[in-house]
């Protein structure tokens, strides 16, 4: 996996000034960079190799709270089916606004309960002969017995609401407890932020990978063609968090603004990235595995109003979406590279490249042994 990563690399590393002094020396593209000619015609190649050919080291889906469905489009009574994780989930709302997420088979005769199964106050009945399940995954029906099947149980992952997305936790061993929390943003919980359309992708590589470019600011001259880049001031690493504080000069009309990137993770699946300088934006980073291959993308922008009244709100919102149409293209930009790139477990790195063995030695920890859809990962 990452054995390789010495034991001895510091929890955080200090400010990184070299970032700034080694990029200065990339020149910067008079038109479009390479990749952003790519993107923008949209027809690059995509590797033929296997997933486990480009990834050894994705064996297991990370353990970690993970974004489902944004709460609010999903109603009361409301049914859905979702797959994630490599594994079909029924996503349900009860009759007290409770949501839920299962595995989507009924252990009676295997019906799909997402498909056509039905919401009854706080049960969720199965389309196939009607047993009804609770919550907790019991079945506490069967419309034509007169006693239960207590010993059938369907898996559910805890389930909680924060920062307007419905989650759930996963971990290989159905009995082990959420190991952190997740807290709800001021950003979302106050009026003063407006939220702005979110954009979702499905990337064609892990989690790990996307997170990985996150510091990685050199890419942002070599592939965004950015004219300046973010100064890395600390990146630590503190049980299932990180915490990236960075210094950027924004390129604006009237020169260059002084800024600031700030970025929260909570595990694998989640993450707050704050810009502050132009126009304060949050952005709310999800990354759920879809299967082996595949990684669900979505971002959730949320804006700072420049001021009360609703001139200033359009005026927010139009700066705030010229914000996001830029993140949304550099992500597309972004996929060229994803699509098509490998794991290297011995990179030749460079001073200046940031702390890449830090982060992979962090990411290692969410690789738990034990679920069964990953049998066959391991290669003999
Ligand atoms: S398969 Fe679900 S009730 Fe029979
Ligand atoms: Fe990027």
């Amino acid at each position: 996996m990452t054995a390789d990563i010495p034991a001895d690399i510091p929890a955080d590393i200090p400010a990184n000034k070299r970032v700034e002094s080694a990029s200065s020396k990339i020149r910067t593209f008079e038109g479009e960079t390479p990749l952003q000619v790519m993107a923008r015609q949209g027809d690059a190649e995509q590797t033929s190799m296997t997933s486990l050919e480009r990834f050894g080291y994705y064996t297991a889906f990370p353990f970690a709270w993970y974004p489902i469905v944004l709460g609010e489009t999903l109603h009361v009574g409301e049914v859905r089916s979702v797959r994630l994780l490599a594994r079909d989930l029924v996503l349900w709302r009860d009759a007290q606004g409770e949501a839920h997420v299962m595995d989507a088979y009924c252990p009676h005769l295997g019906a799909n309960l997402a498909i056509g199964g039905r919401v009854e106050g706080c049960h969720l009945v199965c389309p196939y002969h009607w047993w009804s399940w609770d919550g907790d995954g019991r079945n506490v029906d069967i419309p034509y017995s007169d006693r239960v099947n207590s010993k059938a149980r369907i898996r559910t992952y805890p389930t909680i609401e924060r920062n307007g997305f419905v989650m759930f936790w996963f971990h290989p061993d159905p009995s082990q407890e959420p190991l952190w929390d997740v807290p709800d943003c001021s950003e979302y919980l106050s009026d003063e932020w407006i939220p702005v359309e979110p954009a979702e992708w499905v990337v064609r590589c892990p989690w790990q990978e996307l997170a990985e470019n996150g510091p990685d600011y050199i890419h942002l001259r070599t592939v965004h063609g950015a004219a300046t880049v973010p100064v890395l001031e600390s990146l630590e690493f503190d049980g299932w968090f990180n915490r990236l504080r960075s210094r950027v000069d924004f390129d604006t009309p009237r020169g260059p603004t002084p800024g600031r990137i700030d970025s929260d993770g909570y595990g694998p699946g989640f993450s707050v990235a704050r810009f502050s300088g132009i126009i304060d934006t949050v952005f709310f980073n999800v990354t759920v595995p879809i299967d082996w291959e595949t990684t669900w993308s979505m971002k959730v922008y949320r804006i700072r109003r420049l001021g009360p009244g609703e001139e200033a709100e359009l005026k927010s919102r139009r700066v705030g979406e010229a914000l996001v149409r830029d993140l949304c293209k550099q992500m597309s930009e972004d996929n060229v590279i994803f699509d098509n790139k490998i794991h290297n477990p011995n990179p030749a790195l460079a001073d200046a490249d940031g702390p890449i063995l830090q982060f992979r030695k962090w990411a290692a920890k969410f690789y738990a042994p034990g679920d069964p859809v990953a049998q066959g990962r391991n290669p003999p």
